[in-house]
């Protein structure tokens, strides 16, 4: 398994000879490691509808031809935007694919596409795949049913911790606790001013307060899992 860091919450997962862009939000994001018009795909899998997760998803999956997976309402938006290979699922379900199986997850938060389009609930994404399970918590909250999905015996868990719209440092550490992965990478910020966080603190307050690895990834750096 090959994980790419593509900035923000956007990551490139390599399993299975398989590509899976997740919450590609490339354009107008000033940590984009690689352009829309350039990045690789066979599927794309969107966690909920704002425009930072959402991203350039259709023009990505128009020009790669990649199936794009999310909840349904995002894929009849998709559809009405000329995406033509959807996959719907919704909440608490999986669905075996090429790459292993995608269990759609809880997350507190919205989900407003970016037209005002209901985006239905927003999701979380658990990875289920030969080379270990991965946990993309999208945006959200902290809520204690992660304890639940820490009993998936997480090789990767994504966190973001910038605070204001979603978990910040302090929750994600307790995140981490509930998640129990074997490592921890943490998202969803330093993007913009709002959303600075100190990564290099919260990575060693994760060694001193859990059993999880902190792995803070630079945009555009990859890890073999
Ligand atoms: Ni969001
Ligand atoms: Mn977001």
């Amino acid at each position: 398994m090959k994980l790419t860091f593509l900035g923000h919450s956007a990551f490139l997962l390599e399993v299975s000879g398989k590509s899976i862009l997740i919450d590609p939000f490339l354009t107008g994001n000033p940590q984009a490691a690689v352009s829309a018009d350039s990045v690789h795909a066979d599927y794309i899998v969107i966690s909920h509808g704002h425009g930072d997760h959402v991203g350039d998803a259709v023009e990505i999956a128009k020009r790669t031809k990649a199936m794009v997976i999310s909840n349904h309402e995002i894929s009849l938006w998709l559809r009405k935007q000329g995406v033509v290979r959807t996959h719907d699922m919704h909440i608490g379900g999986s669905h075996k694919f090429d790459f292993g199986t995608l269990k759609l997850t809880i997350a507190f938060h919205g989900s407003m596409l970016p037209d005002g389009t209901c985006g239905g609930n927003p999701a979380g994404l658990l990875f289920k795949t030969a080379e270990g399970n991965l946990y993309h918590a999208g945006d959200t909250g902290l809520f204690s049913d992660m304890a639940l999905i820490g009993e998936e015996q997480l090789k990767v868990a994504i966190l973001p911790i910038g605070d204001n719209y979603t978990m910040g440092p302090e929750d994600s550490i307790r995140a981490t606790g509930l998640l129990q992965p074997g490592i921890v990478i943490p998202c969803h910020y330093n993007t913009f001013p709002l959303i600075e966080q100190d990564a290099a603190q919260w990575a060693q307050a994760i060694l001193k307060r859990t059993k999880s690895e902190p792995v803070v990834m630079v945009p555009g750096e990859s890890l073999e899992l």
